[in-house]
């Protein structure tokens, strides 16, 4: 599916050993495939940009050279321009988190931010805790440091703090390096953590003594149900990366990361080590797109925009999926989660989807070991809804021709039966 020839590679003894385990992102190599035409893709969680308006987009950028002249052309400070800073100062203070310039780094992206957080914790055979499933970009970062990666089980409300406790238990006082979690609006899953359980992952992590990364792209993406306080708000030693990629542009390629001072110096110091500082370009054009635009009747029309899709696909998924599928009612962000039964292998059905024009993440893609086969990731923020009810008929279409045989072979008594109440928990 990649679309990198296989050729021989006599330099093949020559890498480390941390790029081993680093595998190639399934959603990148189905951006071939969902390039088609007549494509539904439901595999990258890409932001609908097209609904930003260019002439705010413009302005910005025209401003940011006008009035920073050539400051947004010249190398600045690792940790980034002041007034970006305060965008974020801003942003972070709507949801209950109170900071200062000196709190905040900002970074290329949040994936940047994870990769550095990665590079400054981990040693080979160190553990660290996920939730399983978890995103693939930070599975991708994180297996280059070569960890030990134990996932977590998630149900509807989020990671089962009930199961991290029993691990914590058997690893011990400072048994892993940290615990990433993506509370609000998960990715891949969809599901947000309760407010009783985000005290007691805090709680345990504080008794374990054993620091918390919170990844929250999304926790602005809300299209209903009561808002929840970032871990961060609850706890300032948490290390908390955000992003401007879902609430303005990912081609800025802009995010931050706050933390307590003694680990934000050390980030610094690897992100010197990375690129010596991120862009002034984009920084500036950013302070004016948050300062100078409507930039929240925008991202109000985001959401809007994010919510029909969702009820688009919720709705077409009870109408056209077989009874056999379960899936997840994210009240935000970006994707639904799909369970099926253990014996279909959603990897292997992938090329006949792509046959029939729409495209999915099979779940192994977001677990460290092979699991998840059974699961696939829908992202439903990308196509209009009319395109999201087809994709979702034809999908089904592929998922009853596998059933089917499966059915046949269990009436028969040569394969387990279906569990056939597995459907109801998305349909309530
Ligand atoms: C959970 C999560 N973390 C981090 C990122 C990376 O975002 P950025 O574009 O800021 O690098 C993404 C992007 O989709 C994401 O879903």
């Amino acid at each position: 599916m990649g679309t990198a020839r296989v050729v021989f590679d006599r330099w093949s003894d020559r890498y480390a050993a941390r790029m081993a385990d680093v595998r190639s992102s399934a959603v990148r190599d189905l951006f071939a495939a969902a390039t088609r035409p007549d494509m539904i893709s439901f595999s990258g969680g890409m932001p609908e940009v097209s609904r930003v308006p260019t002439d705010d987009v413009i302005a910005a950028a025209t401003a940011a050279l006008r009035e920073s002249g050539t400051e947004a052309l010249q190398y600045g400070s690792s940790e980034g321009r002041p007034s970006v800073r305060q965008v974020v100062i801003d942003l972070m203070a709507e949801v209950g988190v109170r900071l200062r310039p000196d709190d905040v780094v900002v970074t290329a992206g949040a994936q940047q931010a994870l990769d550095l957080l990665a590079k400054i914790f981990i040693d080979p055979g160190d553990t660290i805790i996920c939730e399983g499933p978890t995103y693939l970009g930070a599975l991708q970062a994180f297996s280059a440091y070569q960890p030990n990666i134990v996932c977590i089980p998630m149900d509807d409300h989020g990671m089962r703090t009930d199961l991290l406790a029993a691990e914590l238990e058997r690893l011990g006082p400072r048994g892993a390096k940290f615990i990433y979690t993506i509370p609000t609006f998960q990715n891949p899953a969809g599901v947000t953590l309760t407010p009783v359980r985000r005290r007691e992952l805090l709680d345990l992590a504080r008794a374990y003594d054993i620091p918390v990364i919170e990844d929250d792209p999304y926790g602005r993406l809300r299209f209903e149900g009561g808002h929840c306080l970032p871990l961060r708000a609850l706890d300032d030693e948490v290390i908390y990366t955000g992003t401007f990629s879902k609430i303005f542009a990912p081609g800025l390629r802009l995010g931050w990361v706050t933390a307590p001072h003694p680990i934000l110096a050390k980030f610094v110091l690897a992100k010197q080590a990375a690129d010596l500082c991120g862009s002034a370009y984009a920084q500036a054009t950013a302070e004016r797109y948050f300062s100078g635009t409507r930039w929240r009747r925008t991202l109000q029309d985001l959401t809007r925009t994010y919510a029909e899709r969702r009820d688009a696909m919720l709705e077409a998924l009870a109408e056209h999926f077989p009874a056999e599928a379960h899936w997840t009612v994210p009240e935000g962000g970006f994707f639904v989660w799909v369970e099926m039964p253990a014996f279909l292998d959603l990897k292997s059905i992938l090329a006949e989807a792509v046959e029939h024009g729409v495209t999915y993440v099979p779940g192994d893609a977001f677990f460290p070991d092979g699991r998840g086969r059974n699961c696939m990731r829908l992202a439903f923020c990308f196509a209009e809804p009319d395109a999201i009810r087809e994709g979702i008929r034809r999908l089904a279409e592929v998922l009853d021709d596998r059933l089917e045989l499966y059915r046949a072979f269990a009436v028969a008594g040569v394969l387990p039966a279906v569990p056939g109440q597995a459907g109801e928990r998305g349909r309530t």
